[in-house]
């Protein structure tokens, strides 16, 4: 199977976690986001499932239920993560489990590098006026 991670172009910020993973650790955090489900109600093909797909999740802005706009940072992704429901969106989006107690620090760190290659985005110096 080849995998289908190899990103067309990369984000160009300067992240905090790595910007991209070896061959090794992107088969590793895939398997791992497969043993937990992610990829049953999440496409990496812009296709939408039962949550949104990652193609291109990284950087762009998601409106919150409050109305306010949140930039899909790394912070944001992995609070997401860790406790969906501690970041309300707006709409009717389905609900997501929490992985709280789930994932080390690192493999928190390998999915979000992981989640960034399937994004052009780059993360703006400035926020949008609204
Ligand atoms: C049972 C289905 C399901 C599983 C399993 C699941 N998710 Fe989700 N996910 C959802 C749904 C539905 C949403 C939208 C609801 C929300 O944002 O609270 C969501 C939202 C998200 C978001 C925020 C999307 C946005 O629009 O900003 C991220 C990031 C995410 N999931 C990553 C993951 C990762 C990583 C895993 C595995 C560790 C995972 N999900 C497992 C269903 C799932």
């Amino acid at each position: 199977m080849s995998l289908d991670a190899s990103p067309t172009s990369r984000p160009s910020t300067k992240p905090t976690t790595r910007q991209t993973l070896s061959k090794k650790d992107t088969a590793r955090t895939r398997a791992l986001m497969n043993k937990h489900g992610c990829l049953l109600c999440h496409t990496e093909n812009g296709q939408e499932s039962l949550g949104p797909t990652f193609k291109g999740l990284y950087g762009s802005y998601v409106t919150l239920k409050s109305g306010k706009k949140r930039l899909r940072d790394e912070a944001y992704l992995k609070q997401k993560i860790l406790d969906p429901a501690s970041i309300e969106l707006a709409g009717n989006r389905g609900v997501m489990p929490p992985f709280k107690t789930t994932f080390q620090p690192k493999q928190l760190n390998d999915i979000i590098a992981y989640l960034r290659m399937f994004s052009t985005h780059t993360i703006p110096s400035t926020r949008p006026k609204r």
